[in-house]
């Protein structure tokens, strides 16, 4: 089968420490070329990173008929302009999270991909990692009791000033929960399988800068389940989910990655003194080399992606409202 050929918009971090080694160890997919905004910066990062082709600008790399996909890890606020172009240019566009920050965004994105016919998808590598898979199976068929409570924390320390979560402010993009916290809503929101009816929030300002430095959240779901969650800044790093049914409890550490060995488990817990465990283990793997791999499968078979711009609709309906909690301090329906 004929790979697909990449480009990457921008000489992102995430790009250099995540999707080019996994682009490079794909059997499916071929990085061809990166663009930046400036064109020696352009050529050392190709240089660096083992690109063959290099573009002083995004309209360059856009107009490369030998492209078929394009990664866009741009700052947040220029995440749906730049999908939008490159999808104008015939290209499928698998997008950084948040892929928007306004529903309209997304409602036109969605026209847009229906009327081109190219895929476009956002970049949750979790999606793709059997351990939550498996998890997500092991809710799903109620061997364990039904799913009734989540929690979850993110935190990751960042105060460099210059660094795009703090230097665009929130309505850009900025801050810890378009960031981080989107992370365990967004697994909790998977983990339910349903949306949240309402949603209350905490949120610690930064004045100067406009974003949130630390941030709590509940979710209410119309079955009745009950989620929160905890982001920051400020915070040393660290990921964790905990779920409750009646009769058991599962932890997951490190929740949202998927690389480091002997920590790849879940541990479900019956409710006896002391209490039980199962171990659910599973090999470490390459997730985000599995969301390119399952990006490109999904733009030419029409095969369903798990990042779809439907789930990107929700996850920009409850984080708007989540913001708009903190601000009413009081529930706000989704
Ligand atoms: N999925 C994950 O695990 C994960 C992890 C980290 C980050 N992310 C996401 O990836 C995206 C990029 O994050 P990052 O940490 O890689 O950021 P970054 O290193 O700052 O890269 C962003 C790139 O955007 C380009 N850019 C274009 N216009 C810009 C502007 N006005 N200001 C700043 N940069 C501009 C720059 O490239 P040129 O100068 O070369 O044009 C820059 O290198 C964000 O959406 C973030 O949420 C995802």
């Amino acid at each position: 089968m004929k790979k697909s050929r990449w480009g990457i918009l921008g000489a992102a971090g995430i790009a250099r420490k995540q999707l080019i080694p996994s682009l490079h160890a794909s059997e499916t997919c071929e990085l061809v070329a990166v663009a930046s905004r400036d064109a020696e910066k352009a050529a050392t990062y190709a240089k660096e990173n083992n690109i063959p082709v290099s573009y002083g600008s995004y309209e360059e790399l856009l107009a490369d008929p030998t492209i078929d996909i394009i990664y866009n890890p741009l700052p947040n606020h220029l995440h749906v302009e730049w999908t939008r172009k490159a999808v104008e240019a015939g290209k499928h566009v698998l997008c950084e999270k948040p892929l928007s920050l306004s529903v309209s965004d997304v409602e036109e994105l969605i026209a847009l991909r229906d009327s081109s016919k190219k895929l476009i998808g956002e970049a949750y590598a979790m999606f793709h990692q059997p351990r939550l898979q498996s998890l997500k199976h092991q809710l799903d068929t109620e061997k364990y009791g039904k799913l009734e409570s989540a929690h979850g924390v993110f935190y990751a320390k960042n105060q460099d000033p210059t660094n795009i979560r703090n230097a665009y402010d929130y309505t850009m993009g900025g801050g810890a929960l378009w960031d981080i916290g989107v992370y365990p809503v967004t697994v909790g929101r998977w983990m339910f399988g349903e949306e949240p009816t309402e949603v209350s929030c905490v949120m610690d300002f930064d004045e100067k800068l406009n974003v949130d430095h630390h941030t709590t959240g509940i979710l209410k779901f119309p079955s009745g389940g009950q989620m929160s969650f905890a982001t920051g800044m400020r915070h040393p790093f660290h990921t964790h989910m905990t779920l409750y049914t009646q009769s058991h409890r599962f932890e997951v550490a490190n929740t949202f990655h998927s690389d480091v060995k002997n920590q790849m488990i879940f541990e479900v817990f019956d409710g006896q003194k002391p209490p039980v465990a199962k171990t659910y283990s599973f090999e470490p793997v390459d997730q985000y080399a599995r969301e390119c791999d399952n990006f490109a499968k999904a733009a030419f078979s029409g095969e369903p992606f798990a990042g779809s711009l439907e789930q990107t609709l929700a996850s920009t309906k409850v984080l708007l409202a989540l913001f708009k909690a903190a601000k009413s301090n009081r529930f706000e329906v989704v």
